[in-house]
C-alpha cells in the first residue's frame, strides 16, 4: 500500500499539474490572440497605406471592406484597437499609429446629431489619454462629452439616443427613442466630470442609469432593445426593438451592452444598484437556455431558428471583456465565464487565420438583421472588445 505521506505528495502534484495547465492555456490565449492581432492589423494598415489615404475599417460589404467616416458610430474602434496592441505590446510603433488613426476622427467630438459621440471618442481619445496623458486628448475628451450632453432630456432624464426626422428611425413614430446601446456612452461623461470637475456630465450619466434600470428591464433582467419616451410628459410610450427579433425577444449584442454599461456605472459610482442588476444581467446571459455550450450567443437568444441562426461573435466579446471587470467585484468564477468565452473566440472557429478575413482579427458577427445588414460578418468592434478582453485577462493575470 502506498504510504499517505506519498499519496497526498501524488495529489498535491496533479492538482498543482492541472492548475499550471490551465493557467498556461489561458495565458496561451492571450498570447496567441495579441499576435494574431497584431499580424492582421499590419497587413490593414499596410493595405490603408498604399492608398495614401488615412481610412477607417468597419465590416465588409459583398466582401470588400466598407471604410467609415469619423460621424459613423464605429469610427472609434479601429484607433481604439490600435491603443489596445500598444497597451498589450508596449510597442511603440502601435502608439504611432493608434496616434495617427485616432488624430484623424477628431472632428467627431463637435458631433450632436447622435448619442455614439461616446462610443467615438471614448474608445479612442479615451484610450489614448490613458496611455499617455496627452492635454489634447482630454481637452477633447471634455469637447464631446459637451456635445453629447445636448442630447439630454430634462422631462425624461435620458439622452436621446437617436434622431427622429429622418432615415429609418424617422419612420417608427418614436418621440424620444432610448437604446440599451447607449448605456456604453455614459463612460465618457464620468470621465469628462474627473477631467474636467465638472460634476453636471456625472449627474447626467446617472439620470441616464437610473431611467434606464427602471423602464428597460424585464422581469427575468433582459431587456428591451428600445424605449421611446414621451418628451413632454416623460412617461415611456413604448418598448420595442430596432435589431432584435420581436419586441419582446432578447437582443445579444443588446444584453451584452447593458451588462458592460452597468459595469462601468458600478465602477465609477459605487452604487450596489447598479452591481445588481450587472450581475442580474450576467446570470441571465450565462444561463440562458440558448446560449451555446462555447458561449458565443446567437444574435438573438429568441431567434426562430436556433440552432440554425448566426453567432454573433461581437456580443461575445463584449460579454467577456465586462465579465472580466466584474469579476473583480466579487464573484471571481465569472472570470472562468469570460477565459471560456475568449477561449471560443480564439480557436479556429472565430479567429481569423493571418492574411484572411480582410485582415479582421475575430469572424462571425452580426450587426442588424431586421436591417438585412451585416450577417454573419467581421466587425470592427469584435476586434476592439477582444483586444480589451485580452488586456483585462493579461492583467487579471498578472
Ligand atoms: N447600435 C450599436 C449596435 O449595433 O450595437
Amino acid at each position: 500500500m502506498m504510504p499517505k505521506f506519498l499519496k497526498f505528495s501524488l495529489i498535491a502534484l496533479l492538482v498543482a499539474g492541472c492548475s499550471a495547465s490551465t493557467k498556461k492555456q489561458e495565458t496561451d490565449f492571450v498570447s496567441n490572440g495579441i499576435k494574431i492581432a497584431e499580424q492582421q492589423i499590419e497587413y490593414q494598415i499596410t493595405k490603408i497605406d498604399k492608398t495614401g489615404k488615412i481610412l477607417n475599417p468597419r465590416t465588409l460589404i459583398n466582401n470588400n471592406i466598407q471604410y467609415v467616416s469619423f460621424a459613423d458610430w464605429t469610427s472609434g474602434f479601429f484607433p481604439g484597437s490600435l491603443w489596445y496592441l500598444y497597451d498589450l505590446t508596449k510597442d511603440e510603433k502601435w502608439k504611432v499609429e493608434a496616434e495617427r488613426f485616432t488624430m484623424h476622427i477628431d472632428s467627431a467630438k463637435y458631433l450632436k446629431s447622435t448619442h455614439d459621440v461616446g462610443f467615438i471618442i471614448n474608445c479612442s481619445f479615451g484610450n489614448g489619454y490613458r496611455l499617455t496623458n496627452n492635454p489634447d486628448y482630454k481637452a477633447t475628451m471634455i469637447r464631446a462629452a459637451k456635445s453629447l450632453i445636448t442630447r439630454f432630456r430634462p422631462k425624461t432624464g435620458t439622452i436621446q439616443s437617436w434622431n427622429v426626422n429622418s432615415g429609418w428611425q424617422s419612420e417608427r413614430g418614436w418621440m424620444c427613442p432610448v437604446i440599451a446601446d447607449n448605456m456604453m456612452n455614459l463612460e465618457l461623461l464620468f470621465e469628462a466630470t474627473k477631467l474636467s470637475g465638472d460634476s453636471s456630465f456625472w449627474k447626467i450619466a446617472v439620470s441616464h442609469a437610473d431611467k434606464t434600470l427602471e423602464n428597460h428591464f424585464r422581469q427575468d433582467f433582459s431587456c428591451y432593445h428600445v424605449v421611446d419616451y414621451d418628451t413632454i410628459t416623460g412617461e415611456v410610450r413604448n418598448k420595442i426593438t430596432a435589431q432584435g427579433y420581436s419586441n419582446e425577444s432578447s437582443w445579444a449584442r443588446g444584453q451584452a451592452w447593458a451588462l458592460y454599461g452597468f459595469t462601468v456605472c458600478y465602477r465609477e459610482t459605487q452604487n450596489p444598484k447598479y452591481l445588481d442588476i450587472a450581475e442580474k444581467i450576467a446570470h441571465f446571459i450565462i444561463t440562458n437556455k440558448n446560449m451555446p455550450a462555447d458561449m458565443v450567443p446567437y444574435w438573438d437568444f429568441d431567434a426562430p431558428n436556433i440552432p440554425n441562426e448566426p453567432r454573433d461573435a461581437s456580443a461575445a466579446a463584449i460579454n467577456a471583456s465586462a465579465l472580466y471587470e466584474l469579476s473583480t467585484y466579487g464573484q471571481p468564477e465569472l472570470a472562468k465565464t469570460a477565459d471560456k468565452i475568449m477561449t471560443a473566440l480564439s480557436g479556429p472557429a472565430y479567429l481569423a487565420t493571418p492574411g484572411t478575413n480582410h485582415n479582421f482579427v475575430l469572424m462571425h458577427s452580426v450587426g442588424s438583421i431586421p436591417h438585412n445588414n451585416e450577417i454573419d460578418v467581421p466587425l470592427n468592434y469584435a476586434d476592439y472588445y477582444f483586444l480589451e478582453a485580452l488586456a483585462r485577462k493579461k492583467a487579471l493575470l498578472k
